[in-house]
Order: structure tokens, then sequence, then C-alpha cells
């Protein structure tokens, strides 16, 4: 076995140029460890914000990992591990602690729990793209939000990762998803990708998305809003809500203190996925829907751009502060 892994670290919060790649010790797999050879690395808003020390949680410095989706297989196990076996492709997320844990790596051990079995029709770089967007969507409308057949949402900042899957996510239960972009040159690829309608927001007053909203309903409004943005926008936002419907936040892309509309009533909801993720029902549950989704094909993870080599990395990172990108980052490893 390898006993040092490349690997992804930063020693002070920053622009990309803070990511290092170095040699770091692998550790002896323990009881309930499993090693992952990693083949691609699926990126994800919350790792730059990690790293700029915007995020929810802040890295513990110096030498802090990054990452929480990986795709790849399964190297050595410990003792006890009875769900995975050498040369299972798997693919990573649940749980994971990002400083002591991060996946940004050639290899990396982590507890069982955090390592899922990849079906073996999924290729990694698609695995890499797939596991924290759909549980995501599927945790935040499904089960927090009660999204139901025939409902209208709205998800705003659609092009992203979590968006393009909640698009699928509202389709596979016969929802309606109307999505919002900043970007006109993206709305035909949302269309294309199965939202109903898109709202180009540019330059208009939020007051302005929630009108189109009422207008897309034929007056009635969303019963749904799935919220990626928050900000002074919010309130505005939330007046294309039906009656009695509801707004999930699960993002703060906008990090401006937001106000509480005065519309209602209406239900706010907030979302983390680890919550859902971290529990053995949740993740049986998340898991399920996801594999379902990618066996039949009704899930096709949006890959907008895959990276050749870890040496990528910052670039990486730099192409997802552009947001010029639709879908996933990937980087094949
Ligand atoms: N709560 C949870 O459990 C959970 C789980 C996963 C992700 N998240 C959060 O979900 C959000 C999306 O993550 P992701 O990785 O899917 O994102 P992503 O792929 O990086 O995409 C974000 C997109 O949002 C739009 N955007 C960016 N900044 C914006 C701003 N200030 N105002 C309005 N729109 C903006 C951009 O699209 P346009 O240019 O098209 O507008 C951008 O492409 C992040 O906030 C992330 O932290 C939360």
């Amino acid at each position: 076995m390898p006993t040092t892994a490349r690997t992804v670290l930063f020693h002070e919060i920053g622009e990309p140029e803070v990511l290092r790649i170095e040699d770091a010790a692998v550790p002896d797999v323990a009881p309930g460890q499993v090693l992952v050879r990693v083949e691609a690395l699926g990126l994800n808003r919350a790792e730059v914000l990690f790293r700029s020390g915007t995020c929810y949680y802040q890295p513990t410095l110096p030498a802090s990992r990054l990452g929480y989706e990986a795709a790849g297989v399964v190297e050595a196990v410990g003792e006890g591990v009875t769900e995975l076996a050498v040369g299972d492709p798997v693919l990573t997320g649940p749980g994971i602690e990002m400083s002591a844990q991060g996946v940004y790596a050639d290899r990396v051990v982590l507890p069982e729990t955090a390592v899922l079995r990849r079906p073996d029709s999924v290729d990694a770089v698609t695995g890499a793209a797939a596991w924290l967007t759909y549980t995501t969507a599927y945790g935040a409308l499904l089960e927090t939000a009660g999204l139901r057949p025939g409902d209208h949402v709205l998800v705003t900042g659609a092009s992203s990762g979590v968006g393009t899957a909640a698009i699928q996510v509202a389709r596979r239960i016969g929802a309606i998803p109307l999505a919002t972009t900043r970007t006109e040159a993206k709305r035909r690829q949302l269309l294309g990708l199965g939202a109903a309608d898109v709202i180009v927001t540019g330059e208009s007053a939020p007051e302005a998305v929630a009108k189109e909203a009422k207008r897309l309903t034929g007056g009635k409004g969303v019963e749904v809003i799935f919220d990626a943005i928050g900000g002074p926008g919010f309130r505005p936002l939330a007046e294309g809500l039906a009656p009695g419907g509801a707004v999930v936040i699960y993002g703060w892309l906008d990090p401006r203190p937001a106000e509480i509309p005065w519309t209602w009533p209406f239900t706010i909801h907030t979302y983390a996925n680890g919550v859902l993720t971290s529990t053995p029902d949740g993740r049986r549950r998340s898991t399920a829907f996801l594999n379902a989704g990618l066996a039949d094909g009704g899930f096709r993870p949006v890959v907008g751009e895959v990276l050749e080599g870890l040496d990528r990395i910052r670039d990486a990172h730099r192409l997802m502060e552009s947001n010029r990108h639709t879908g996933k980052i990937v980087v094949r490893v």
C-alpha cells in the first residue's frame, strides 16, 4: 500500500492560490475505515467558501484538507467493514469534516459511513457529480418542503450543481420546475435540462421575479421556492409563493442580510444536507432515491466541465468563482 498520497492542503485562508499539492501520509486503515483510490473529484461551492473563510464552519489551519465528493475504487478495508470490499466502485460524501477528511487527494482514508457503493453503470466522473446535488434536492424538496406532483417549484441559481439536480428531482415526481439565472446565455441550457420556464434576473428588480412566477402559474404562485441566494432579494422573492407555500433556504450566495417577507401564510425552512445524511435512515432513503434515478436514467448528473489532473484544482476553483459553469465542475485525478 502507498504510504503517501498527493493531497490538496491549504495553510491559510485566501484565493485559489493558497491551494497546494503536497505528499501527505496515508494513515493505516483502522477498524471501520476504508482506503479509496480517487479517480475524480466533484467540486461544491462550499469548498470555495471554506477555502476563503466564508463557509458556516472554519478550517483548522495550517494543513487543512478540502472536499466532500470523490469517486474511485476501494483499495483496502479495515476490520469490521462488511458493506464494502476491495475493488468496489464507490463515491464519498456523507458526514465528511473537510479539514480532517477532505477528499481532494489521490487516495483518502474515510470511515465506511462516508463512502457509498457506486452503481457499476456509473463512471467515476458521473459518480463524483451525483451525490451531494441529488441528495440535497431530494431532502430539501421532498422530505422538507413536501413538494408534490403538479406543484410548481421555483429554483433560484438553477444553473448550479444543486439547481440542475433539483430540476430533475422535480420532474421525476411530476412537479414543474421554474428556474432563475442571472445569465441570459444560460436560458437555453436550463430549458434543455428540463426547466419548464426560465426567469433571467439580470439587472431586473427582485420584485420582477415574483411577478413573473405568478404570471407563469396563472396568478396562483409557486408552491415551493428552493432558494440558494437569500440576501435582500429574499423578501420580494417570497411574494411569488402561492398561499400556504414554503421556501426552503439551503444557501446564502448573497451574504447580505435578508428580511422576512410580509406575505403570508407560508413556511420558511432551512435545510442542511449533513443532518439528513449523517443518520443511517436518512442516508438509506437519500441513497435509495439517488440510485433509483441513476439506474433508470432519470437522473443524468450535469457535468459542465472536466479538468484533467489534480494540478488543475486551482483552475477548478477559479472557474467556480467565475460562475460561467452550468452543473458540476469535475477534476479527473
Ligand atoms: N444546505 C445544504 O445542505 C447545501 C448542500 C449543497 C449546496 N449548498 C449551497 O448551495 C449553493 C449552491 O451550491 P453549488 O455547489 O450547487 O453551486 P455552484 O455550482 O457553484 O453554482 C452557483 C450558481 O449560483 C449563481 N450565483 C452565484 N453567486 C450568486 C449570487 N451572489 N447571487 C445570485 N446567484 C448567484 C450562479 O449562477 P448564474 O450565474 O446562472 O446566476 C452560479 O453558477 C451554495 O450556496 C452551497 O453552499 C447547500
